[in-house]
């Protein structure tokens, strides 16, 4: 990378917009073999819950034609072992690493962090949107209010980077981004993934183990596109964007409406390398549009061309 992909956070430097999205990446070291682990400005873990969680019946995964129905069920060795295992591997690590939580609580959510805070990660991921786990943190983005406050607790208790992660499964996903600004959040990340369901049409039972499980990859993009385009209008303090982001080119697109930064999630099953692509195309289109850097394509999407 030629530095011209550094994006900053509150006060941290990323190397590249580019970070492997919660639950696609394992805790990193699992692709450490066959990815160069510092192409990504970042990773997200898989969420962490306080204890640890055994998930939901397989199977898991359904395939579609153009994205992914998975049931995992937030599936985590819970936070003892979570900080056991890595705190170690994280204190010399070649990106930096974002931990993904998931609670029922806003006990739960404090006591996790208060635990986590003394191993090295950059920030925390607060996952209010988890569709497959029945109380996953869902109840916060019913309601704007318990939203603010939860993240209002967070953000007392640390002084580290602090992402909200909004459901696209919500009307409401601008309340939802606004409440987690006021509440002192530094950055919002969108979109989890969107509700689905698959049917076996020789056994009739639902294709995955639950009825209902999150949808994502390339049919998605549109819609998160959007999402994300709504949210950069309605705060002030920077957007991640996600959902369906298979390429340099819908990477460019999350960034010309303003995302600072881009997770990738689905595509990482098919394409490991993908920040390493990702990053190529950037750093070509910048120079094939004469910017000096990463910043001059955030944002600047124009609208429809008769407004
Ligand atoms: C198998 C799988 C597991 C996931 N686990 C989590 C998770 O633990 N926490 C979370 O916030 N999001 C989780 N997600 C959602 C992704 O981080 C991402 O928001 C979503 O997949 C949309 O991005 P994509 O279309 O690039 O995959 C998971 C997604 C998949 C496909």
């Amino acid at each position: 990378m030629n530095g011209k992909l550094k994006v900053k956070i509150k006060d941290i430097e990323f190397n590249s917009p580019v970070i492997a999205a919660s639950g696609t990446f394992g805790f990193g070291v699992e692709y450490s073999d066959i990815v160069n682990l510092s192409d990504f400005g970042a990773i997200v873990t898989k969420g962490i819950s306080l204890l640890p969680k055994e998930g939901n019946p397989p199977p898991r995964i359904v395939e579609t034609p153009c994205g992914l129905i998975n049931s995992i069920g937030l599936a985590n060795p819970g936070t003892d072992a979570f900080i056991e295992t890595y705190k170690e591997v994280y204190e010399d690590f070649p990106t930096k690493v974002i931990v993904n939580i998931g609670a029922e609580t806003e006990e739960e959510f404090l006591e996790i962090i208060e635990k986590i805070e003394n191993i090295n990660v950059v920030g925390y991921e607060i996952n209010i949107s988890c569709p497959n786990v029945d109380k996953g943190g869902m109840m916060f983005s019913e309601d704007p209010n318990r939203t603010y406050s939860l993240i209002r607790h967070i953000r007392k208790s640390t002084h580290r980077l602090v992402i909200t992660k909004l459901s696209p499964n919500f009307c409401n996903i601008k309340e939802l981004a606004k409440a987690s600004e006021e509440a002192g959040s530094d950055a919002i990340s969108l979109v989890n993934t969107f509700l689905g369901m698959s049917v076996d049409i020789e056994t009739g039972f639902s294709g995955i183990g639950k009825l209902f499980g999150g949808f994502s990859g390339p049919a998605i993009k549109p819609m998160a596109l959007k999402l994300v385009y709504d949210t950069v209008k309605t705060v002030k303090i920077p957007v991640i964007g996600m959902g369906g982001i298979n390429n340099g080119s819908d990477a460019t697109e999350f960034l010309m409406v303003g995302a600072q930064m881009i997770q990738v999630g689905s595509a990482i099953f098919k394409n490991p390398q993908i920040a390493f692509d990702i990053n190529n195309f950037l750093e070509g289109y910048i120079e094939r549009k004469g910017f000096s850097n990463i910043n001059e394509i955030i944002g600047t999407f124009k609208g429809s061309r008769y407004e």
